[in-house]
């Protein structure tokens, strides 16, 4: 970080404070905002960041963002369709300022930082008041006032990092558990992916600092740490290291990470995830594709049985490992037999969990210079693929009926009022029925249910 900067944010912060402690002896009321977060856990708690300096600069929480005075949009580029989902809202609020022509919009993230985005935007969306990037952040505060200011469109991209935003104020969506940035951005240039170009090379935080940070946030009341980077096993002071070091925290009662690049995970992690209790028996590691020339083709640098014979080690060490993965269907050339081998791998590795997609052509990248598959034979790999994904994470959750397990419960669950939603170790989620005051306990629960895509508990023990 540059010296003047937080000096320069903090004055900008104060400036726009008093401007909404303006508008609230006019208006009787406080200016509220709403930040809409979109993609990942990195976007997630880039999001927590906004927040905290929203909440600096003297704006509240809007119930409904619909309703808000300021609505920031935290974009994701990673596929098409959710590139889609910010156009379709900001076709929204271009309606919605006809009416009400003192809303802010704002937008940032991943999407601000690919070719030709803005100018499609200064040409359609006319609404949108100030754009910034990934690597940008703490300019938030400067760039709103300057739009405060002169009510002009306000528009700063960079492309390179800097390590300013990370003693930013977070606003932290909860108080039991915690993010932290281990490392920014991907050099792992997979074909398809666009991370790479938007979140810029990849860059370690050094040790203490991310144990440092920890310490505080379990201070603050979180019992689980998540750390997050595009790929924490490349991570440059050695994660395993740095996830013995973390387990010996007090207080600290469940530590996840995510995620984990098959090509570099290490015999340390396996050993590691194996001797600390606190680490969480679950690892989130993307296959992509079964067929070794597509992972070829996508440049991920491990085949088939690279990655069949990496899970059957961890298994080994690990026999109570959650594994979970992501997998692309109609990658670029993808032939029958390629997406055989998909489904092949899919049937030995025993996928706790997977997240499937559909390939999306990113220009910019390798992959978007490839020939696609047709449409519709696509669909019908992606059906198949789910027709064997789902009987089987229903399987592996219903091997865990009858056993007990602990779970952090989060909050209300989203479909019934009477239960609450928590994570196992292993990251599956459980409901069960409890009383809203449990919310941040780490519970001991039974399994007694299941579905394809959760277990169903009932509370055993907790805390008085
Ligand atoms: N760094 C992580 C992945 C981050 S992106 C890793 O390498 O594992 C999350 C997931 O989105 C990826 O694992 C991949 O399955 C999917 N994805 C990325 N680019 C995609 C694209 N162009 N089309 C479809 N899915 C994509
Ligand atoms: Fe994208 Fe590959 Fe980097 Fe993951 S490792 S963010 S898939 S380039
Ligand atoms: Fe994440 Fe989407 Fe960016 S998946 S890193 S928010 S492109």
């Amino acid at each position: 970080m540059t010296y003047h900067e937080q000096p320069l944010r903090n004055s900008c912060i104060l400036k726009i404070r008093q401007i909404n402690d303006e508008y609230e002896r006019c208006a009787g009321k406080r200016k509220t905002y709403y930040v809409l977060t979109f993609g990942c856990q990195m976007n997630a708690h880039d999001s927590e960041k906004l927040e905290g300096m929203l909440i600096e600069m003297g704006y509240v929480k809007a119930d409904d963002w619909r309703e808000a005075d300021f609505v920031l949009h935290n974009t994701c580029c990673i596929r098409e369709n959710a590139e889609n989902k910010i156009y379709g809202s900001l076709g929204f609020f271009k309606r919605l300022k006809q009416t009400r022509p003192d809303v802010k919009i704002g937008l940032c993230g991943c999407m601000m930082q690919q070719d030709g985005v803005i100018e499609k935007i200064k040409k359609t969306y006319n609404c949108v008041d100030i754009i910034f990037g990934t690597f940008n952040l703490h300019r938030f505060p400067e760039l709103l006032l300057a739009n405060l200011e002169t009510g002009n469109l306000i528009v700063d991209i960079w492309k390179e990092h800097s390590e300013a935003d990370e003693d930013l104020p977070t606003e932290r969506a909860y108080k039991h558990k915690a993010a932290i940035n281990i490392m920014y951005g991907c050099n792992n240039f997979c074909s398809y992916c666009i991370v790479p170009y938007v979140r810029g090379r990849e860059r370690s935080r050094e040790p203490e600092e991310i144990l440092r940070e920890a310490a505080a946030l379990v201070a603050d009341g979180a019992k689980e740490i998540l750390f997050l980077g595009q790929n924490v096993n490349s991570y440059a002071y050695g994660f395993a290291n740095l996830l013995r070091e973390a387990s010996k925290l007090p207080g600290l009662l469940r530590i996840r990470f995510m995620t984990s690049h098959p090509k570099d995970l290490s015999d340390a992690l396996i050993e590691t995830i194996r001797d600390c209790d606190t680490i969480c028996r679950h690892i989130h590691l993307p296959l992509q594709s079964g067929s070794t020339s597509v992972l070829g083709a996508m440049n991920r640098g491990y085949s088939k049985e690279d990655y069949l014979g990496l899970i059957e080690k961890i298994r080994r060490e690990i026999p109570d490992v959650s594994i979970t993965t992501d997998i692309i269907v109609g990658f670029p050339g993808e032939t029958e037999e390629d997406f055989n081998d998909t489904l092949d791998a899919v049937q030995k590795a025993d996928f706790s969990s997977a997240f499937t997609f559909l390939y999306s052509k990113r220009e910019g990248t390798p992959a978007a210079q490839m020939p696609e598959v047709d449409a519709d034979a696509v669909k019908s790999r992606f059906s198949r693929l789910m027709d064997m994904i789902k009987p089987r994470m229903y399987e592996s959750n219903r091997k865990l009926i009858g056993k007990r397990m602990f779970v952090l419960a989060d909050e209300v669950s989203k479909n019934n009022e009477d239960l609450l939603t928590g994570r196992a170790d292993g990251n599956m989620p459980v409901h069960f029925k409890a009383d809203k005051s449990l919310i941040g306990e780490m519970l001991e629960i039974e399994i007694i249910d299941c579905k394809t895509f959760y277990l169903l508990g009932r509370v055993l023990e907790w805390p008085n």
